[in-house]
């Protein structure tokens, strides 16, 4: 998600998720998440990070990660499909380990553009593009996409989108008119997947939208077919979501309730290392207002922490946010 998973909260999820107690009741400790996505990154920035790492650069910020990350997909978006077939080997020298079409973005200035969620309309464009990324490199290339721009047609969309050849299909059962209201219709990701059982391909299909905890992501399988699931805006609800035990937490929908319920102390202690961590890493590299975005989720649901937020709204350096912090915890303890 762009402005809230970069390299810094990757890392932090997947070291949150491994400092969680084992999930006594299930025995299943598999390393969650599985795989990580990038932000949704321009097309033409791989080919310029390449570059720009080969005389010593960073290049591109959203490009950056972390071996810890590992399976670390890079998301692009784009019109050309040149573009796309450099952009594919120049990921393949960043040794990502996959390469994901962004076309379900509906913001309007990108979708006028042609990009991404306006590909649901370009489908000759969206099969050159994919096309492009297999001449590029040997990575894997799965898409994101929506349901339909303004009505829902999944069934020719997606349908067209399982007759290329792509390794994996992320489907968020909304139309891009609809941005983020309403419900994710997670009908439509059974839909696809029948499509793609019916057609015999290979494709993974990923179902995403609305999904807050494991056990709501199970039920999700359980109710798609689906092989997994793509998870975004939970992990603000709840940023320990992958450490949780699936057979304890809600599967209706709620965050799970171990967060909501976290001491004020602890709340702090993850907001302290969210700030140190992103300063330690970007220092001055990259905008402090974004992660302005983060810190409701973070602070006490109290009186004192609806203060605190005012406070840090009202900051312009990290710095300042953790004076604020500090004198937050210096009130609370008194
Ligand atoms: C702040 C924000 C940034 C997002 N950035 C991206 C992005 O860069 N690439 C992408 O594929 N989807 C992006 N999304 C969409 C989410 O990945 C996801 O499809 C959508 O929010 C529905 O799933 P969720 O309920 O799990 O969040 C973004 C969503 C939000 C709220």
């Amino acid at each position: 998600m762009e402005d809230v998973t970069d390299t810094v909260y990757r890392r932090l999820i997947r070291e949150w998720s491994s400092r969680a107690a084992p999930r006594a009741t299930t025995g299943d400790d598999a390393p969650r998440p599985t795989v990580m996505f990038t932000e949704f990154t321009r097309v033409d920035a791989a080919v310029r990070t390449r570059d720009a790492r080969a005389s010593g650069a960073p290049g591109n910020g959203r490009l950056r990660y972390h071996e810890s990350e590992r399976p670390i997909v890079a998301q692009i978006w784009g019109t050309r499909p040149e573009e796309f077939r450099r952009a594919a080997a120049a990921l393949d020298e960043l040794r990502f380990d996959g390469i994901d079409l962004n076309m379900g973005c509906p913001v309007r200035k990108i979708r006028k553009a042609g990009a991404c969620s306006a590909l649901i309309e370009r489908p000759t464009l969206a099969a050159e593009i994919i096309a492009a990324c297999r001449e590029g490199s040997r990575l894997p290339v799965s898409v994101k996409t929506r349901i339909g721009l303004s009505r829902v047609r999944t069934e020719e969309w997606c349908g067209f989108l399982l007759e290329q050849p792509i390794d994996a299909l992320t489907v968020h059962p909304r139309t891009a008119d609809q941005m983020s209201d309403g419900w994710a219709d997670w009908r439509e990701v059974r839909r696809v997947v029948a499509m793609r059982d019916a057609a015999a391909a290979g494709t993974v299909v990923l179902g995403n939208g609305d999904v807050r905890s494991l056990a709501h992501a199970r039920r999700l399988v359980e109710q798609t077919g689906a092989d997994g699931v793509m998870i975004g805006r939970g992990i603000f609800a709840d940023p320990l979501l992958f450490a949780r035990d699936p057979a304890t937490s809600a599967a209706d929908g709620a965050a799970t309730p171990e967060w909501d319920a976290l001491d004020p102390g602890s709340r702090l202690d993850y907001l302290e290392e969210h700030i140190r961590r992103f300063v330690g890493y970007w220092n001055t590299g990259r905008n402090y207002e974004v992660l302005k975005k983060f810190y409701r989720n973070y602070v006490p649901r109290s009186a004192a922490g609806r203060a605190l937020l005012e406070r840090l709204y009202e900051t312009h350096d990290p710095d300042a946010a953790l004076d604020e912090i500090a004198r937050a915890r210096r009130l609370m303890d008194a």
